[in-house]
This record gives structure tokens, sequence and C-alpha cells, in this order.
């Protein structure tokens, strides 16, 4: 079928687009137009405050959001929000908490909070009169024409710390940029950096203009490009670690203690040399930390693509996680960096938002930091330690269990029978199935 294409979706009400969307896309099917009332919220104000978090909203899209116990993070204990679709990653980070709990608690450091951004722009002159003009003019009108900008941000102790002119013309013909570092103290910085890059690019653009350092000719060759913050922040980082005598390690599974530690040691291995082994390991480091990041209303996809670059940063992709076992000690670390606020944005607009915060102690930025390394950490533990012992599948096709039984409508004394029948089996989807039919029919 063919559709058609509409003008000012945007400016139609909630009814009115959902009226289309159902006659346009789903052939006027009514049931479609329930399932979207069903999760609108009851009280309007609460779903008025949803609709405007985002554009052309028509409903709410809810996500479970679970509670991982029991972590013992520098002395404090803590119970973290989790808010995410996937089975097995809240339980996986209790059970990792509840491990450590007993062996000392993960213990964090911050090694830097520095925010970065860039005005990248073209310009026709030479690199050494560039570099006078940013030295002996541009650099201090740059700090000047922000005050007002930065004025907020220093009176809570943060704001530009530095600006750097970057000289990449080896690379793309006539390329520079205003390289800034930012402290943002508690919030993400986002707006903040931004509004000082945009004015960086009028200042350069004016200053340049007034100078007599440049002949007309190269004057007009300036360009600004863009001007914005980079989500790369490897001086925005946080180390959290857990570390234990290999005898004390004591795994359930059956396998030795130093059998565990040399399997575990391996595999945090692999995947510092193998791309394919390190995007899998890093996947399930970011379970951890993607679902506390969305339950304290961060920016997920700006935590991924920096943790992700991180993980590149020496040219080849490696695991964010790394082991030692000398001396009869094992260590497990992360160096994690990450960009994260704790106020604006959402943190006191979404009401679970301000839960979660209020639950964790109303931390700061720093503490958001470490938290967030530390539920990255206890993932990717957990995860590396049912590999090297006994998969993952046993555990996973577990929780997954209620996913196929919802699946098919079981009732609650069905999903108890099953849960009943796999206590000493593995799950699997088509035995989940037969056992269904086998039990209906009877
Ligand atoms: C699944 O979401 C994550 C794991 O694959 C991570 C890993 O393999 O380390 C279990």
């Amino acid at each position: 079928m063919n559709h058609k294409p509409i003008e000012g979706f945007s400016k139609l009400s909630k009814q009115h687009k959902i009226d289309w969307l159902i006659n346009e896309y789903l052939q006027g099917n009514q049931e479609y137009q329930q399932i979207l009332q069903q999760y609108w919220n009851d009280n309007p104000d609460l779903q008025k405050l949803h609709e405007e978090f985002s554009e052309n909203t028509i409903t709410n899209f809810y996500m479970p959001y679970g509670i991982a116990p029991n972590f013992l993070i520098d002395g404090k204990l803590m119970a973290l929000p989790m808010a995410v679709e996937e089975s097995s990653v809240v339980a996986a980070a209790s059970k990792s908490a509840k491990f450590w709990l007993e062996r000392g608690g993960f213990k964090t450091t911050i090694i830097n909070t520095e925010k970065l951004g860039h005005t990248h722009f073209i310009f026709k002159v030479e690199a050494h009169k560039l570099l006078h003009f940013f030295n002996f003019t541009l650099k201090k009108k740059l700090f000047e024409a922000t005050e007002d900008i930065t004025a907020n941000m220093r009176k809570r102790g943060g704001g530009i710390l530095d600006i750097k002119l970057i000289d990449k013309t080896s690379e793309l013909a006539n390329y520079y940029q205003l390289k800034a570092s930012f402290n943002t103290v508690d919030s993400m910085g986002a707006n903040f950096i931004n509004s000082c890059l945009e004015q960086f690019g009028k200042t350069l653009k004016e200053e340049v203009a007034q100078s007599d350092a440049f002949s007309e000719d190269e004057k007009n060759s300036l360009q600004i490009v863009m001007n914005i913050l980079s989500n790369f922040t490897p001086d925005c980082i946080v180390r959290a670690e857990v570390s234990c005598k290999i005898d004390d390690l004591k795994d359930d599974s059956g396998i030795s203690n130093e059998e565990f530690a040399w399997k575990f040691k391996q595999a945090v291995t692999i995947a510092e040399i193998e791309p394919y082994r390190a995007t899998t390991h890093n996947k399930g480091v970011m379970n951890g930390i993607d679902a506390v990041v969305i339950a304290t209303g961060n920016d997920f996809r700006a935590t991924e693509a920096c943790a992700h670059a991180y993980a590149s940063k020496d040219g080849k992709y490696k695991s964010l996680t790394h082991c030692t076992t000398d001396n009869g000690i094992f260590r497990f670390w992360i160096d994690l960096p990450i960009s994260v606020g704790v106020v604006g944005g959402l943190t006191n607009l979404h009401p679970l938002v301000k839960f979660s915060l209020a639950l964790l102690g109303k931390p700061s930025a720093q503490e958001l930091m470490s938290i967030l390394a530390v539920s990255g950490l206890a993932q990717n533990f957990a995860a590396l330690r049912s590999l090297v012992t006994t998969g993952i599948q046993k555990g996973h096709m577990k929780m997954h269990l209620f996913n196929i039984l919802n699946q098919f409508g079981a009732t609650e004394e069905e999903k108890q029978y099953f849960v009943n029948y796999f206590k000493d089996k593995t799950v699997s989807h088509h035995e989940v199935i037969s056992e269904l039919n086998k039990l209906r029919n009877k």
C-alpha cells in the first residue's frame, strides 16, 4: 500500500495524530488506538509532562525499572536503580554486588573531570601567524566574550579551563580548531559548553575581521564550520575496582579458585586482544552502565559513544575492563570516561529520575560517575563469571522463561509449574512450548 506524506503533523493534536496514523498505516484498526491509550497516564499533568520531553508524542513507552541492592561502593551501601528491558541484567548486577559485598565492596577514584568542545574552522592563513594572533589577542577575547555565559558556572566552581589552537592542516587543508576544556561541576554541561563554543565562533569571526594581522583575502577565507561539544571525554574519567585474595574467590560452580581466577583473567585478556570478543564484552559492561544512566535521566547515547571511542583509543578496539592475578591477589577494574549530570536536563522534571537520585543519596556528578563505573564493572564480572563456569544460558534462559511464558499468556499457576519443571534443567524455547501444550491439553 502506498502511503501519503503529511504536512504539519507536529501541529496536529495528539488525538488527530493518532487518528491519522491509524487510518493511514493501520487500516483504521481501533485495537491499535486502544494500545496507545492504555499507556497514557491517568494523571493528565504527568501525561503532559512526558509528552513535552520530546516531540510528536502519542503515548509513553514503558521499560521495567528494577533495583539491584547490596552495592558497597567506597564504604557506602547502595541500591542501584536500573531501567532496562533485557532479562538477567538486574539479576546479574545483584549477584555481583552480593559477591563483592562479602569481599570489601567496590572502590572508586575520580581521575579527572575535564570535558571538551571545539570550534572547527577553515582559515587560509599561515599557521604561525594564526598562532601569534591566538596567543596575543584572541584567547583573552574568547574568555571575555563568554563571561556572561560562564558567570553562574564559575560561581559553582566550574567554567572554561583552557582554550587551545589546534593545527589540523596536515589532515585537512586549512583546518584549525579552537579546542576548549570545561569543568561543568554537577551538570552534564552540554548546553553550557555549546553556548560557549557558539560564542567562540562569533568572537573568532569578529576579531579576525577587526585585526590588521591578516590580509583581506585571508580574512575572507575564514569559515566557521561548526561549534560543538565532543562526546569523547577521555579526561572525564573514573576508575572502579574490586580485589580480593584468590583464596577468597570461592566460586560455587565447582571449579577451584585458582582455575576460576586463571580462566577469568584469560577471558579479560581475550577481550583486550580480540575486537570481536571485546565488542560483546563491552556490550555487557554497558548493560550495567546504560540501565543506571537511563534511570538517572542521563544520555545513554553519549555514554555509549564515549565508552566505545575510548575502547578504541590505542588504534584497536579493546576491553574496557582489566584484570591481574599477581601475588595471589585477584584484581579487576574499569577505567571509564563518562560525562553525566545530576542537575539540569531531566533530573528535576522526570519523577522517576528524581526518585533514582534520591535513592542514591542525591549524589554529586562525580559520585554518579563512580556508581556508573561500578555498575559496569559488576555487570562484566557477573557475565564473565558465568561465561567461564556454567555458561550464560543457564541463568539467562531461566529469566527468559517468563518472557516466553508471557508471550503465550501463561497463568500464574502455569508459571509456577515451569519454574519447578526447569529447576534442574536448561530452559529451551522448544521445550517450554511443547510442555505448555501438553499441560494445556491435559
Ligand atoms: C548479554 O547482554 C551480555 C553478554 O553477552 C556479555 C558478555 O558476553 O560478556 C553476556
